[in-house]
């Protein structure tokens, strides 16, 4: 009798780390080659920021700012080659990642009725693509140590803090890769993501190059499947 595959959970990924870590680019490939979804958290973050705005929202509104974490009507691709976010119908793909929201999303990520909501359908995401058998990678600065502390697999990738500054610098310029540097500070104080939760592993990304860190990432991968 043939298996049939679909009725097997989904495997659940968990990677985190800070920016210039290669969090994003190494989780969606590993979704791409594993045929998995894809979640990128931080685009959650930031969605809800341009919609905080959109709705002019005061940030110290804290029960408001709950409320929209819950309800905002935010429509996530979790096809890791297809990157479009919209909310109430207005795609913000482009605009979440500029500088408007890239400045306000520390504040509005650092307020905890925020991530509850968040958490929650963080959570939910992630439980409907394990138990409809597709399974996904999910990344972000809380995942392995908050929101999929159960995940199949937990990985914090690291670099030196000389390392991704030069990789903020290439891909980001001056500028951004300042402002990328401050928020890493802001968030640290949220979260602790530069050391490995117990039961998580590290994969220092100092002097690795794109391909080697997916390769060892598929590695953990394929050994917590044996
Ligand atoms: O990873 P990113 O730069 O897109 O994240 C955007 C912001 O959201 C950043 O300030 C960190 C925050 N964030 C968070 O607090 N928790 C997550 N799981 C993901 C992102």
């Amino acid at each position: 009798m043939s298996r049939c595959l679909s009725s097997a959970p989904g495997i659940v990924i968990a990677i985190d780390g800070p920016s210039g870590s290669g969090k994003s680019s190494v989780s969606r490939e590993v979704a791409r080659r594993l045929g998995l979804h894809y979640l990128d958290t931080g685009a959650m973050y930031r969605a809800l920021t341009w919609w905080v705005s959109e709705q002019a929202i005061d940030l110290s509104d804290h029960s408001r700012l709950a409320e929209a974490a819950r309800t905002f009507p935010l429509e996530l691709s979790l096809d890791p080659d297809e990157r479009h976010v919209r909310v109430g119908g207005t795609d913000v793909t482009e605009d979440i990642r500029g500088e408007v929201v890239t400045s306000a999303v520390s504040a509005v990520a650092a307020d905890p009725g925020v991530r509850r909501g968040l958490i929650e359908t963080q959570r939910r995401l992630m439980d409907d693509s394990r138990v409809n058998g597709t399974g996904i990678v999910a990344e972000g600065r809380d995942i392995t140590t908050v929101v999929a502390r159960d995940a199949d697999v937990r990985v914090l990738l690291t670099a030196s803090a000389a390392e991704r500054q030069r990789r903020r610098l290439a891909e980001a310029g001056e500028a951004t890769a300042r402002t990328m540097a401050a928020r890493d500070a802001a968030d640290a104080k949220v979260n602790e993501f530069m050391t490995a939760a117990p039961g998580v592993s590290l994969v220092d990304t100092t002097s690795l190059g794109f391909d080697e860190v997916v390769e060892e990432v598929l590695r953990l991968v394929d050994a917590a499947r044996e």
